[in-house]
């Protein structure tokens, strides 16, 4: 009977140790590694995106560059993005991503036996796609339209603290294209430049449409970005009304100009009358 006891407890005993050994295998085989990594990035807000949604593990982001090895992000995330923006600071160079697929609250020393899967290269300058530039002003004057565009803003900071631009990291290699065209036509013109500001020449009086996209020149793909809104001028036809304004406002002052003169004129004469008048006055003798 004893000796039954204690091997119905020695098989309970291999019972619970084979339970302790194969619970954490086959929580092990429940671990996926990530699939199907993509950078997504704009304007230099960059994040990094994978499948599947983990459940009963967690994942960690390691970012590998040349002057950074391996920084984690994201650690212990049950998320399946992770914004890595401000681990690419240095443009242009390259960067590779590690996700790496852990139990929770694992001791991070046992980190090299992780599984994980890493991303393709990702170089922000050439990659980084470009957004909408937004039209800050515009004017139709005469026989010219005047485009002045707001270069879209990055998350990155100087010291201090207000944003970089695209081009304060582009410089040189950022170029504004404008595609203008008369309202309603099909013929679209199109001008470059490689400041903030286009004026070109049109039909006077017409309303034109336009908008303006950014090209990247070194980059062979992804070169253009986002196309602006399209925005369109009503014609010539405010600068007219301008100009028939200022036509009554020039004509009204010369007829006052005019008035004025008459009213000095006539004063000037009377004047003259009334001292001619005293002069002869005076001529009268004394006694008479
Ligand atoms: C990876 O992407 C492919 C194609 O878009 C899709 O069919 C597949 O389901 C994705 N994998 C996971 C784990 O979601
Ligand atoms: C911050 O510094 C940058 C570059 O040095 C400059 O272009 C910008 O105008 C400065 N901004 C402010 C708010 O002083």
């Amino acid at each position: 009977m004893a000796l039954a006891a204690a091997a119905f407890g020695g098989q309970v005993l291999l019972l619970c140790a084979l339970l302790l050994h194969l619970r954490p295998c086959s929580g092990n085989s429940n671990i996926q590694t990530a699939v199907n990594i993509t950078w997504s990035s704009i304007n230099f807000k960059t994040i990094l995106e994978w499948e599947p949604k983990p459940s009963n593990y967690v994942y960690t982001v390691e970012i590998d560059g040349p002057r950074s090895d391996w920084m984690k992000t994201c650690v212990h995330t049950t998320q399946t993005e992770c914004d890595v923006t401000y681990l690419l600071k240095n443009v242009r160079d390259t960067y590779t991503a590690r996700i790496l697929s852990d139990v929770p609250l694992r001791d991070n020393g046992d980190f090299d036996q992780v599984p994980y899967a890493i991303s393709p290269d990702f170089i922000p300058y050439d990659q980084t796609l470009i957004g909408m530039p937004t039209i800050e002003s515009f004017e139709q004057k005469k026989d010219f339209l005047k485009v002045v565009v707001e270069d879209p803003l990055t998350p990155y900071r100087f010291l201090n603290s207000s944003f970089k631009s695209i081009r304060d990291l582009f410089r040189g290699d950022l170029e504004y294209t404008l595609y203008y065209w008369k309202d309603k036509s099909t013929g679209r013109k199109e001008a470059k430049t490689r400041t903030n500001e286009f004026k070109v020449s049109i039909d006077k009086g017409k309303s034109y449409c336009f908008y303006v996209q950014a090209t990247i020149l070194s980059r062979t793909e992804n070169r253009k970005g986002e196309k602006s809104f399209d925005r369109c001028t009503h014609g010539d036809v405010p600068s007219d009304d301008f100009e028939l304004e200022a036509i009554l406002v020039i004509g009204a002052a010369a007829v006052g100009v005019f008035i004025l003169f008459v009213i000095s004129c006539v004063v000037a004469y009377k004047c003259k009358k009334a001292k001619a008048a005293a002069k002869e006055k005076e001529n009268v003798p004394l006694n008479a």
